[in-house]
């Protein structure tokens, strides 16, 4: 391929970007199938263009049977022919790089799909043969090996454990898997696998990706060696700081991004990658070193409660981190896997969203309004700091979740597999509104995969681009002055009340978030943007300013 398809500039253009996460299958569907797909993203990158980000991030659009939204992939170098093909990935990235959008690819290296051939191939041969070797089959216990190897459970479920069945009918070997049954783990042991993925990563960056985001980064080592502890539940608390756990962020994990690094510094620009990575804080420069995938999710805001006290230290804390491991700090507040953050703020602090969202979204105590307030200032706040920010697709039109999706409709594996107790993701998967009537609210000609509810109309990119305070407007204005005020990547504290969070940039760029309920005067200066309207010269509750001096 020719050197046409990169996107050339400088090789530091990653450390205060603002990447924007496309969810496919629910972002436009170009074809009226009721699926996003390719050329739908492709549709979409004037909107995107206007929006003011730098790259934007495709969860998985590889073959799958979309037994964990795709993130259960059969081959990892093709395009799902249900989203188009890879002539449309091709022209896809080019309408990106033609407006100097950058594009993230998914890649999922902890398990495949069990359709992937090579998953097919393990099923049809021995115990011990090389192609089981590549996945992590072992022997069951009990007198005739019918119980699992081991009591760990999966992510999804009770057990990370699924017995085959041989050819001639009888029981088999089992094999793990931390997701979904349809989610085998690769054994990172195996010669073959390392390989593959080195040539996964050479495919995309040959056909221009940038940069990209590593699924589950943290868990693809593993001591399968007997006797196996018990593992209780899979919660970042218990991962030990050593190194040491069975599963997780063993320290050989990084042979395997030292390997890829190699790939990634053959590209002009660099290719960049970002780990999700559930790690103990203080582990994660690992993952983010230049030596390694040279950045990593920082998800402690996401899981912060609205509080200036949390969000300053979890800031600080942040900064201190990537000084550590010479990458820039990330910022997140939403992505596919969370409910949406204009939701999260709208409940009391102690809330138990998964617990929430069993209620349809019914309950009292949800107020829609002030999480709308909170969300639009914490955008402000977040991308007034130094570092890049990762945002999800419909955060940018203040989008909510939606908690009321019936059973009958959910996807995730999450709700089958966990005996219907955890509704799971799809409440923030729905697909997006682009215009305010039509069958699925102009995000295709025909229905949606996930139904939307009546009130997204008032949600739509239509309707918000003829609101002068709609979300939008705001996302476009912050991206559009952040841009004009990016300079170095460190940040001043300014004494300031205690609900309220003030820092400055070197350049005499004020953020100031009240995150209480009276309001605050603001520091003389200009006011560039406010993510509300100013009480009397105050900043309200709830609400961020910008000031330049
Ligand atoms: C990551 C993805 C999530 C997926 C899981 C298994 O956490 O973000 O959506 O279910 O990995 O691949
Ligand atoms: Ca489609």
């Amino acid at each position: 391929m020719s050197d046409s398809v990169f996107l050339a500039g400088d090789e530091n253009w990653w450390r205060q970007a603002v990447v924007y996460q496309v969810y496919p299958r629910s972002f436009k569907d170009s074809n009226g199938d009721g699926l996003g797909d390719i050329k739908g993203i492709t549709s979409k990158a004037d909107y995107i263009a206007e929006l003011g980000v730098d790259a934007i991030w495709l969860s998985p659009f590889y073959p799958s049977a979309l037994a964990d939204g795709g993130y259960d992939v059969a081959d990892y170098r093709d395009v799902d022919p249900k989203l188009g093909s890879l002539a449309d990935f091709d022209e896809m990235i080019k309408a990106y790089h033609d407006r100097g959008i950058r594009v993230f690819a998914d890649v999922v290296p902890n398990h495949s799909s069990d359709l992937h051939v090579w998953f097919q191939e393990a099923l049809q041969s021995e115990p011990g043969s090389a192609a089981r070797d590549r996945y992590i089959f072992r022997d069951g216990k009990g007198e005739s090996g019918e119980l699992p190897p081991n009591d760990w459970p999966s992510h999804f479920g009770p057990t990370s454990w699924t017995r085959t069945t041989n050819a001639d009918g009888t029981p088999g070997q089992w094999y793990l898997h931390l997701f979904a049954p349809e989610q085998p783990d690769f054994n990172w042991d195996n010669e073959e696998v390392i390989e593959d993925f080195k040539k996964t990563m050479r495919f995309w960056s040959d056909r221009g990706v940038d940069g990209f985001r590593i699924d589950v980064a943290h868990a693809l080592k593993k001591d399968m060696s007997e006797p196996y502890p018990h593992i209780e539940n899979y919660d970042v608390k218990h991962i030990p700081l050593d190194g040491s756990h069975h599963l997780f962020d063993r320290d050989d994990v990084m042979e395997i991004y030292k390997g890829w690094r190699e790939i990634f510094n053959s590209y002009n620009p660099p290719r960049v990658a970002v780990a999700e990575a559930w790690v103990p804080a203080e582990r994660r420069p690992r993952y983010a070193s230049m030596e390694t995938l040279g950045q990593a999710f920082n998800f402690d805001l996401l899981a912060a409660p609205w509080s200036a006290k949390k969000f300053k230290k979890s800031i600080e804390f942040n900064l201190d981190l990537s000084e550590k491991s010479g990458s820039s700090s990330t910022w997140v507040l939403s992505n596919h896997d969370v409910v949406r953050h204009a939701t999260r703020y709208g409940l009391p602090k102690k809330t138990d969203y998964e617990k929430w969202v069993m209620t349809d979204g019914n309950s009292p105590e949800l107020d829609r309004e002030l999480g709308q307030s909170r969300a639009r200032a914490a955008t402000m706040l977040l991308l007034a700091l130094p570092g890049s920010t990762y945002m999800y697709q419909g955060e940018e039109l203040g989008l909510f979740e939606v908690a009321d999706l019936p059973g009958q409709v959910l996807q995730d594996p999450i709700w089958l597999r966990d005996g219907m107790t955890r509704k799971g993701r799809d409440g923030c998967r729905v697909p997006l509104p682009w215009e305010t009537t039509g069958s699925s609210f102009g995000f295709g000609t025909g229905a949606a995969h996930l139904p939307q509810p009546t009130w997204f109309a008032g949600f739509s990119v239509e309707f918000e681009e003829k609101q002068e305070d709609s979300t939008l407007k705001l996302y476009r204005a912050a991206l559009k002055l952040r841009k004009e005020l990016l300079t170095s990547e460190t940040l001043e504290w300014v004494p300031s009340k205690r609900k309220v969070v003030h820092f400055k940039r070197d350049n005499g760029w004020h953020n100031i978030t009240n995150f209480g309920k009276k309001p605050v005067a603001l520091p003389v200066g200009t006011v560039l943007l406010t993510s509300a309207p100013l009480v009397e010269g105050k900043l309200p509750g709830n609400s961020t300013a910008w000031i330049k001096e």
